[in-house]
């Protein structure tokens, strides 16, 4: 066998790291500030047990969806206050270990965090930054097989933002909609987007069929999804971007930073 199919031959004999002469570190750099900002940012406000409904126009941030723990106001908690009031708690406890776990073993997330965290590889045609590669075979990287459970979760919970969406067409005079609404209304369609583009998704709805022509709904749904799912790294990133966006405008609007921008009541 020659030496360039032989496998076990490894990499070329140079002694350079890399040929590449590229910015190939830019993306994986990129990554690590926008993901660690982002975690920083919601881990802050997931435990800051303040600023998260708005009592007067019904907005509730979707870190805080839903409010479950005895500390929620009551008008906020829609689906009752049955956990302890604890610091160390969130008060959507109940929600973010599934968004968080729906998240992390995202294929699009996982690309992006094993090549900026763990420099496996941080890029083509750059040296693993680990000796050995096990993918995800082993422990504990073999749970991200739990990707597709994660999935139906993480539809409960767009359900759940769409419902705070919907009771947040409020005002003190009845119906109402404000800024507030426009940018909670673009987080859940943007959050809508990014879960069913979900490659698990995608397979769910189409997969393990013989004949597209057997089943034509499934079809029409499947080509749906497929085209969301093209985007699913950008549908990732802008989604991030509208739950800081809502959460901060909540998170102002009920610190009295500001007020409301009303379009009607
Ligand atoms: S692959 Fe990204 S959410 Fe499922």
């Amino acid at each position: 066998m020659s030496s360039t199919t032989d496998r076990s031959a490894g990499r070329a004999e140079i002694a350079a790291r890399t040929l590449r002469t590229d910015r190939w570190w830019l993306p994986p750099l990129l990554n690590v500030i926008g993901l660690g900002a982002w975690v920083i940012y919601a881990t802050v406000r997931a435990f800051m047990q303040m600023w998260y409904f708005v009592p007067q126009y019904n907005y509730l941030t979707p870190f805080y969806s839903p409010c479950v723990s005895n500390g929620c106001v009551e008008q906020a908690a829609h689906f009752g206050r049955f956990l302890p009031d604890w610091p160390i708690l969130p008060y959507a406890s109940l929600t973010l270990p599934f968004l968080l776990l729906f998240r992390l073993t995202c294929y699009y997330y996982r690309k992006a965090y094993y090549r900026s965290f763990w420099l496996s590889p941080p890029a083509c045609a750059v040296p693993d930054g680990h000796k050995t590669y096990t993918g995800e075979t082993r422990f504990p990287l073999i749970f991200q097989n739990l990707h597709r459970y994660a999935f139906y979760a993480a539809l409960i919970i767009s359900l759940i933002n769409t419902y705070d969406a919907a009771l947040a067409m409020h005002s003190p005079e009845g119906f109402g909609f404000g800024l507030g609404n426009v940018i909670l209304w673009g987080n859940v369609i943007m959050l809508w987007a990014y879960t069913l583009s979900c490659h698990s998704c995608r397979h769910i709805i189409g997969g393990r069929l013989k004949h597209f022509s057997k089943h034509p709904v499934r079809y029409r749904a499947w080509t749906f999804v497929s085209a969301l799912n093209v985007r699913h790294m950008q549908l990732a990133w802008i989604t991030l971007g509208t739950l800081v966006v809502t959460d901060f405008y909540i998170m102002a609007l009920a610190a009295g930073w500001f007020s409301d921008l009303r379009f009607i009541n």
